[in-house]
């Protein structure tokens, strides 16, 4: 049996970062031992190397000691152990949607050596900044409506159960040759497998791009609306202007997927993203979670890309462009 170490980084490992980390660290494999680093803020960095991550799920706790965090590209190849030859076989990208640009600069000499760089964020069109700094064919990204929180510094919280996509951003069988295209399949079910063996279940799409439209149909019709009236999920739904006004920006995202072309099948997105506040009713959604934080909005990857795609393409596009307006108003009070 051949041994071979798989090297996986999590840049930005917060909530859903130290999840999806905290998920492979479990993975007990004498063929593909893992190893994993953190990239994170100082804090967390330092509670991890200290005393492991602390996964909580349901009530059961699962504490990890074989992950090293660190805080940036210095601190971790001036770590005697690692040097500048380090390759990563799979680096997620898991920062905030608007911190994408500034932490592509920042760990630029990693992402450049790495096999595989997977976006596992919300948003969409994240896909298109990434490839300005990075070969666009190694790009993976993940589609999740699994739950974090990182509820202390080393701790991090299952918040929901839901299911994980993956899929290449730009590889296709018919934009690459067949061997070059069997090989990085080869490297996506890998990655896929290891997932799922660490009890995070994840299905192989070969249109990844369309799911993150798909799950972004809900945060458009939930998010902006939940964050600028303060209420959960389900309440939304109890004001039928609200209510009318969510079916307002999901209709306008649709025209927008549909004069793109992007491929939808003949689901009712409208229905989708209201049954999805009503299964959710006591949730308080990202966005108004980040702004009673004071903190910035991932807007301009949900409602915002929406406007832009929108205006380029001749689609009425008001409703989408009140509510960036309006959250962006509200980012420069904090
Ligand atoms: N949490 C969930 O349940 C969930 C579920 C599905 C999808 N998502 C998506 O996943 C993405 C990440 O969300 P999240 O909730 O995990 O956010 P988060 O908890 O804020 O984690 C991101 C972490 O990255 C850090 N960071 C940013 N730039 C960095 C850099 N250059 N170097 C090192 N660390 C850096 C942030 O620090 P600062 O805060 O100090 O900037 C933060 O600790 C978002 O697109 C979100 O929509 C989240």
């Amino acid at each position: 049996m051949r041994r071979k170490v798989v090297k996986i980084g999590f840049i930005g490992a917060g909530s859903i970062g130290s999840l999806f980390g905290g998920y492979l660290a479990s993975i007990h494999s004498d063929e593909n031992p893992l190893e994993l680093s953190f990239f994170g803020r100082r804090d967390h960095v330092v509670a991890i190397n200290k005393e492991g991550l602390r996964l909580t799920v349901s009530d059961k706790d699962i504490f990890l000691k074989n992950i090293k965090a660190y805080e940036g590209v210095k601190d971790f190849t001036g770590s005697s152990e690692i040097g500048e030859f380090y390759k990563f076989d799979f680096l997620f990208l898991t920062t905030k949607a608007y911190d994408t640009e500034r932490t592509m600069i920042q760990f630029k000499s990693l992402i450049e050596s790495s096999n595989w760089f997977i976006i596992l964020q919300n948003g969409i069109g994240n896909e298109a900044l990434v490839k300005e700094y990075c070969n666009k064919n190694k790009i993976l990204r993940i589609v999740t409506s699994h739950g974090a929180l990182l509820e202390d510094y080393g701790h991090v919280f299952h918040t929901g159960v839901g299911f994980t996509k993956i899929g290449f951003a730009y590889l296709k069988p018919d934009n690459s040759n067949v061997s070059d295209y069997g090989r990085a399949e080869e490297s996506l079910l890998f990655l896929k497998n290891l997932m799922s063996a660490g009890g995070l279940q994840t299905e192989f799409v070969e249109d990844i791009i369309k799911c993150s439209w798909e799950k972004v149909f809900v945060n458009i019709g939930i998010n902006a609306i939940g964050a600028l009236t303060g209420l959960k999920n389900g309440q939304l739904l109890e004001n039928s202007s609200l209510r009318k006004l969510m079916g307002k920006a999901v209709k306008e995202a649709l025209e927008v997927a549909h004069v793109k072309q992007i491929n939808f099948s003949n689901r009712d997105y409208v229905e989708l993203m209201y049954s999805v506040a009503k299964k959710t009713y006591d949730n308080k959604n990202s966005m108004l979670q980040d702004v009673l934080k004071g903190k910035p909005t991932e807007i301009d990857f949900i409602n915002g890309r929406i406007v832009e795609f929108g205006k380029k393409l001749g689609v009425e596009v008001a409703t989408n462009e009140l509510l960036t307006v309006l959250i962006k108003g509200l980012e420069s009070s904090f």
